[in-house]
């Protein structure tokens, strides 16, 4: 049984793109595997956060992924500043990573853009940290969206320098796991990933949106003018009327190419409408629980101090041993 790492950073509400990308994931691959999933808010600092909205957002991530159906008494969720064990290892895995292999991150410069003499030092080495995330458990399977998959190759760059260093088989190889719909776009730029950070909300489909504001947003989603193709090949040149068939393949568990059967010939509005019936069905039960968790603080941060107890429990003597392979008194 491979153990199965995750996390989401708690800088707004998760969207359809991490459902899809990550989140519905999460909850099959708790059927057989022993899962610990985690709200990053140490990478969620690398960008500016408001401190209360910070603990909000923590919170109601919490209820969206119960909600969605993360199981934590079988399962371990929690948040990652209460297991101090990721930092350490953080540091060490800052000393094994190379510069050069940072600088081939594109996440980090399509989120630091032209200005990157003004972005924290911690957006720079936040792969780091996401290694650190993964093996600090030694878990070997990761389920990431597609923007994600850089990051677990680097992480296996650095576990590999670590082994090698320090003449050890210590850390295990990661293996991403992702999903056919890997990488949703944001509904009013078919270039460009639907993002928690996207200051348009209309760019994306929060799972607390309910149906009225998902089948507006769906309404008003760009696309082109000409009628849907009947096969894929015709959707190459047409972002935002791939991501919309993506969308309708996804949440209805069908092929791109059947959707384009029923649909393929006819105008944007039939299928608009048909896509967000099918996202209201998928969504609306996740919201209205995720309202009814919200009401209850005191048992959303029980299930989070819980999580962390145990995770630490896995993490302290992983990490300690990390430590004294570097030459670390313990
Ligand atoms: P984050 O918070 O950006 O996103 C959480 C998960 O959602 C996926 N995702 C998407 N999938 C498809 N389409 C999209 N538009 C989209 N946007 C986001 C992401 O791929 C991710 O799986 N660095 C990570 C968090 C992290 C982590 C880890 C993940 C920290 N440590 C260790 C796995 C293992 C991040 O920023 O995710």
């Amino acid at each position: 049984m491979k153990r199965v790492f995750s996390g989401i950073q708690p800088s707004g509400i998760p969207h359809l793109g991490n459902y899809l990308g990550a989140i519905r994931n999460w909850v099959t691959l708790q059927e057989e595997h022993e899962c610990i999933f985690c709200l990053v808010d140490l990478h969620a600092i690398t960008v500016w956060q408001d401190p209360k909205e910070l603990q909000e957002h923590t919170l109601q991530q919490t209820a969206v992924l119960l909600a969605a159906g993360i199981d934590p008494q079988r399962h371990i969720l929690f948040n990652q500043s209460a297991v101090s064990a990721h930092a350490r290892l953080a540091w060490i895995f800052n000393c094994v990573s190379r510069l050069g292999w940072l600088n081939r991150m594109t996440q980090f410069k399509d989120k630091a853009g032209k200005n990157r003499e003004n972005h924290s030092a911690g957006l720079y080495v936040y792969p780091n940290l996401m290694a650190a995330d993964i093996l600090t458990y030694k878990a070997t399977l990761v389920p990431v969206g597609d923007d994600q998959k850089q990051h677990i190759e680097l992480a296996n760059d650095i576990a590999q320098k670590f082994n090698h260093d320090y003449g050890t088989d210590f850390f295990p190889q990661i293996e991403p796991f992702t999903p056919p719909a890997a990488r949703v776009m944001s509904l009013r730029d078919g270039t460009k990933k639907m993002s928690k950070s996207d200051p348009s909300e209309q760019s994306r489909i929060d799972l607390t949106d309910d149906a009225d504001t998902i089948a507006q947003k769906v309404r008003r989603a760009k696309t082109d003018s000409d009628p849907l193709p009947s096969e894929t090949e015709g959707l190459a040149e047409r972002p935002e009327a791939r991501n919309l068939v993506g969308l309708y393949a996804a949440v209805s568990s069908t092929p791109p190419e059947q959707v384009l059967a029923e649909f393929g010939g006819q105008g944007f509005g039939t299928f608009k409408s048909a896509l967000a019936d099918r996202l209201s069905t998928t969504i609306g039960p996740i919201a209205d629980e995720t309202r009814r968790l919200l009401d209850d603080r005191s048992h959303l941060l029980s299930v989070l101090r819980n999580g962390a107890d145990r995770a630490r429990a896995i993490a302290e003597p992983i990490v300690t041993e990390a430590e004294q392979l570097v030459g670390f008194l313990r």
